[in-house]
Formats: C-alpha cells, sequence, structure tokens
C-alpha cells in the first residue's frame, strides 16, 4: 500500500477505482501543498478516497510521509500540474467535493496566466462533480476573493463562512495558519454544484471574464506580499 500515485502519461483517464482499490466518496485537492488540510481530513473520514495534487515535490513528500505513518492508504498525494489534472484526465461524474485553498494570487502581469482559478478549471470542476456535490474555495485575498464570487456562482450555490472551520479550527492548511498569525482576513465559502447540462455549464463558462484582476489593490495591507 501506498500513499504516492503516479498519475500516469498526459492524456490518460485517472482510475480512481483502480488507484484507491475501491469504489466510494472521493475528495480531491487542487494544490494542495504539504497536505494538512488532506491528511486531517483522512483521519477524520476515512470512508472517502483523498487524492492531494501538487507541483512542489517537497511539499508533497512531507504530505505522502504523513499520510503514510498514519496508515491512511486512502489519503494519496500526485506530482503534477492540477489544473491539466481537472481538466483533462479526470473523469466526468467521479469526484464528491473539489478543494482550492490558497492559490497563489501572482503579482506579477506575465505570472498571472498561472492562476489556477479559471472559467476552464471551474467548468471542469463542475464536470468532474458528481450530483450534489461541492467545491471549497478559500483565500486571503481579497481580489481573488471578488474574482471567486464573481464565477463561481454561475455554476455553484455559492455560500461563504465567516468563521474558521470546525474540523480544523486553528486553520485548515499551512496557508490558513500563517496567514492568520499575521491577522490577515480570511475568505472561505462552499459551493453546491448548480444541475445543468454539458451545454448550459459551457455556455455560462464561455461568459466568465479571465482571472486578469488586479491582486495588488492599493488599499489591501500595503506592503503585503504572499
Ligand atoms: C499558497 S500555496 C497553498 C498550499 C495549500 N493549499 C495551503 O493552503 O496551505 C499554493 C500551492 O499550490 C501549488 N500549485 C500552484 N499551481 C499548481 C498547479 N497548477 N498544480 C498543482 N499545484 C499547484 C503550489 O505549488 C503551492 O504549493
Amino acid at each position: 500500500m501506498r500513499t504516492r500515485l503516479p498519475l500516469g502519461n498526459p492524456g490518460t483517464q485517472f482510475d480512481w477505482t483502480a488507484s484507491f482499490g475501491r469504489d466510494g466518496g472521493r475528495v480531491l485537492d487542487l494544490g494542495c501543498g504539504n497536505g494538512f488540510w488532506l491528511v486531517n481530513s483522512g483521519l477524520q473520514r476515512p470512508h472517502l478516497d483523498h487524492l492531494g495534487i501538487e507541483l512542489v515535490p517537497p511539499a508533497l513528500r512531507t504530505g505522502s510521509l504523513r499520510a503514510g505513518q498514519r496508515g491512511l492508504f486512502h489519503v494519496k498525494f500526485a506530482w503534477g500540474d492540477a489544473t491539466e489534472f481537472v481538466v483533462e484526465r479526470c473523469p466526468a461524474a467521479s469526484v464528491d467535493e473539489v478543494h482550492l485553498y490558497h492559490p497563489q494570487p501572482y503579482y506579477e502581469k506575465n505570472r498571472v496566466v498561472r492562476r489556477q482559478l479559471t472559467p476552464e478549471v471551474l467548468g471542469a470542476i463542475h464536470r468532474v462533480l458528481r450530483p450534489g456535490g461541492v467545491f471549497v474555495f478559500q483565500t486571503d485575498n481579497p481580489a481573488y476573493m471578488t474574482y471567486a464570487r464573481l464565477v463561481v456562482q454561475q455554476l455553484f450555490e455559492f455560500k461563504e463562512r465567516f468563521e474558521p472551520w470546525d474540523d480544523m479550527p486553528r486553520g485548515r492548511t499551512l496557508r490558513e495558519v500563517v496567514a492568520r498569525s499575521q491577522g490577515w482576513e480570511i475568505f472561505r465559502a462552499v459551493g453546491t454544484r448548480i444541475e445543468l447540462t454539458a451545454h448550459e455549464r459551457d455556455a455560462r463558462v464561455g461568459l466568465m471574464p479571465a482571472p486578469d484582476f488586479d491582486a495588488n489593490k492599493p488599499d489591501w495591507q500595503a506592503g503585503r506580499r504572499g
């Protein structure tokens, strides 16, 4: 049993059942960092299969080690591009929860294209979720949240949460813990998938603006870069 997974060749569909050796509820964390939340969720919800995707190998290693030390073989980590995974490889209607915690805002204009929350990704999240599935989004960047409010509600019933999560009141992720220690506001929301046909979804996605917002609002936490 392993807590690390290869995603396989680009273009191949991910096989959840073969990868986890069972068929059940599934949780996907896009850019899971060191897996702080994913491991905790796996401890609290052993009936669900958890997959974290992360681009930075040391972070990924920490998560998979933590899961392995606890024998959490239903919590697995894969190195790779979470955007490519959700857009290209994750089968339709195969996941119950998609989580995106503190995606990097990217302040420099030439790096804005790396932002994780885009219309294409949001459409893909809606596609891979099963009926009734949820998309959990969290950031400490007000401009990112303003963009999320604008686009997510096109495909999800988007409900903001103003207090810390009950399962990890001191912070679900490392970034949340760090941001709170600096006194920064945390924006949390749960989106419940609206039932739409693929055609309706694509039409809504086609009308969404690109995430080319200015993450560096002058009235926001002067001097801060995160
Ligand atoms: C600010 S950190 C937040 C990490 C964690 N979610 C948290 O809240 O502590 C953003 C993470 O997303 C990862 N990341 C950014 N773009 C990614 C992508 N396309 N695929 C996978 N991981 C990505 C980064 O490597 C980084 O670990």
